[in-house]
């Protein structure tokens, strides 16, 4: 037994070598991110770019004694190439966060731009990495990015992710705090999107699936606008930086886990799915299974309450527009 797991421990070590790019490194989610994935074992090689800040970053971090390489990069001396040649995974938080009242769809004007133009670069310095947007409105810089990708011919729908595990997350503390027990042991998958109602946590499937109608709501509701909770407290500068970091963090471990061959990787992410693409919807979250092609099976809602389907129907309302919004965004230009 003890040399079994000796061999695959030598085996695996010997494998993690994985460049991975964080575009947006400077900025407040870019910054404790970067340093969560320095502490990464498998990151061998991490690349910061950003406008401006991403070496100051780097230089920071880079005295952390884990075995990695790290390099800051600004548009100067091709940058953005550097930052992406030869990287396996690419993190894109780049852009601006909500102020109080705003919802995440208000950020479309700005982040719609500014997620095209960076994703054009990955589909040019990095066209088989796999790409985890963080970017808000996610629902609509994900279906961006796939439209950029199809128009230069590299699009691989196996490594396009959107990152909707703040959401896991908030589910498994929220729901700890209402029945009292370890977050740890709460697991929680949520489907549909990243933003408001399109976010679904199915409760029915955790052992608290009998919760006082009014709790549950409650809870829900929580779920799916924790954002404004930051959003609030924060009184205008800005959004979830850190709990973000440390979803956009995880899930990137999960993707670099699949990379190296470890097996049932398995995470809600919103990727493209054939599970309402016969009603227009081409991306929804569900659980999927992480291997070295990126997505290797996409999980089916498994059993869901009536109350559960009720919300998924509201949820892909919302969702058809913004996935339209994003899409038409690069093609009607
Ligand atoms: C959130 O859920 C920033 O979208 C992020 O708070």
């Amino acid at each position: 037994m003890f040399s079994r797991i000796a061999k695959r421990s030598f085996s695996s070590s010997a494998a993690q070598n994985y460049k991975v790019s964080v575009l947006g490194a400077g900025g407040g989610i870019g910054q404790p991110l970067s340093l969560l994935l320095k502490l990464n074992h498998r990151v061998t090689k991490l690349a910061l770019y950003d406008l401006k800040g991403a070496p100051g970053v780097a230089a920071d971090i880079s005295h952390i004694p884990t075995d990695s390489k790290v390099e800051g990069f600004t548009p100067e001396n091709d940058g953005l190439k550097n930052a992406l040649t030869g990287t396996d995974v690419v993190l894109i938080p780049a852009g601006v966060p909500r102020k109080p009242g705003m919802t995440r769809d208000d950020l479309f004007n700005i982040n719609a731009s500014i997620v095209r133009d960076l994703a054009s670069a990955v589909a040019e310095h990095a066209p088989n990495a796999n790409v985890l947007v963080i970017s808000n409105p996610v629902n609509s810089t994900v279906p961006i990015v796939r439209e950029v990708f199809k128009q230069k011919n590299v699009y691989n729908k196996n490594r396009l992710f959107g990152v909707t595990t703040l959401d896991v997350l908030r589910a498994s503390r929220f729901l700890s705090e209402v029945v009292g027990t370890n977050p740890a042991n709460e697991r929680v998958s949520v489907v549909g999107g990243h933003s408001g109602i399109t976010i679904v946590p199915l409760l029915s499937q955790t052992t608290h699936k009998d919760l006082k109608e009014d709790v549950r709501d409650a809870l829900i509701h929580r779920i799916q606008f924790g954002g404004d909770e930051v959003v609030k407290a924060k009184d205008g500068a800005g959004s979830a930086t850190l709990s973000m970091a440390q979803a956009g963090a995880r899930f990137a471990g999960a993707v670099l886990k699949g990379l190296d061959g470890e097996k049932d990787i398995i995470e809600p992410t919103f990727v493209e799915n054939p599970i309402f693409q016969n009603e227009g919807i081409d991306f929804f979250a569900t659980e999927v299974t992480l291997g070295p092609e990126g997505v290797s099976k996409i999980h089916g809602l498994g059993e869901i309450s009536s109350h559960e389907e009720e919300l998924i129907s509201k949820a892909k309302e919302a969702l058809v527009k913004n996935i339209a919004k994003g899409q038409t965004f690069v093609t009607e230009k």
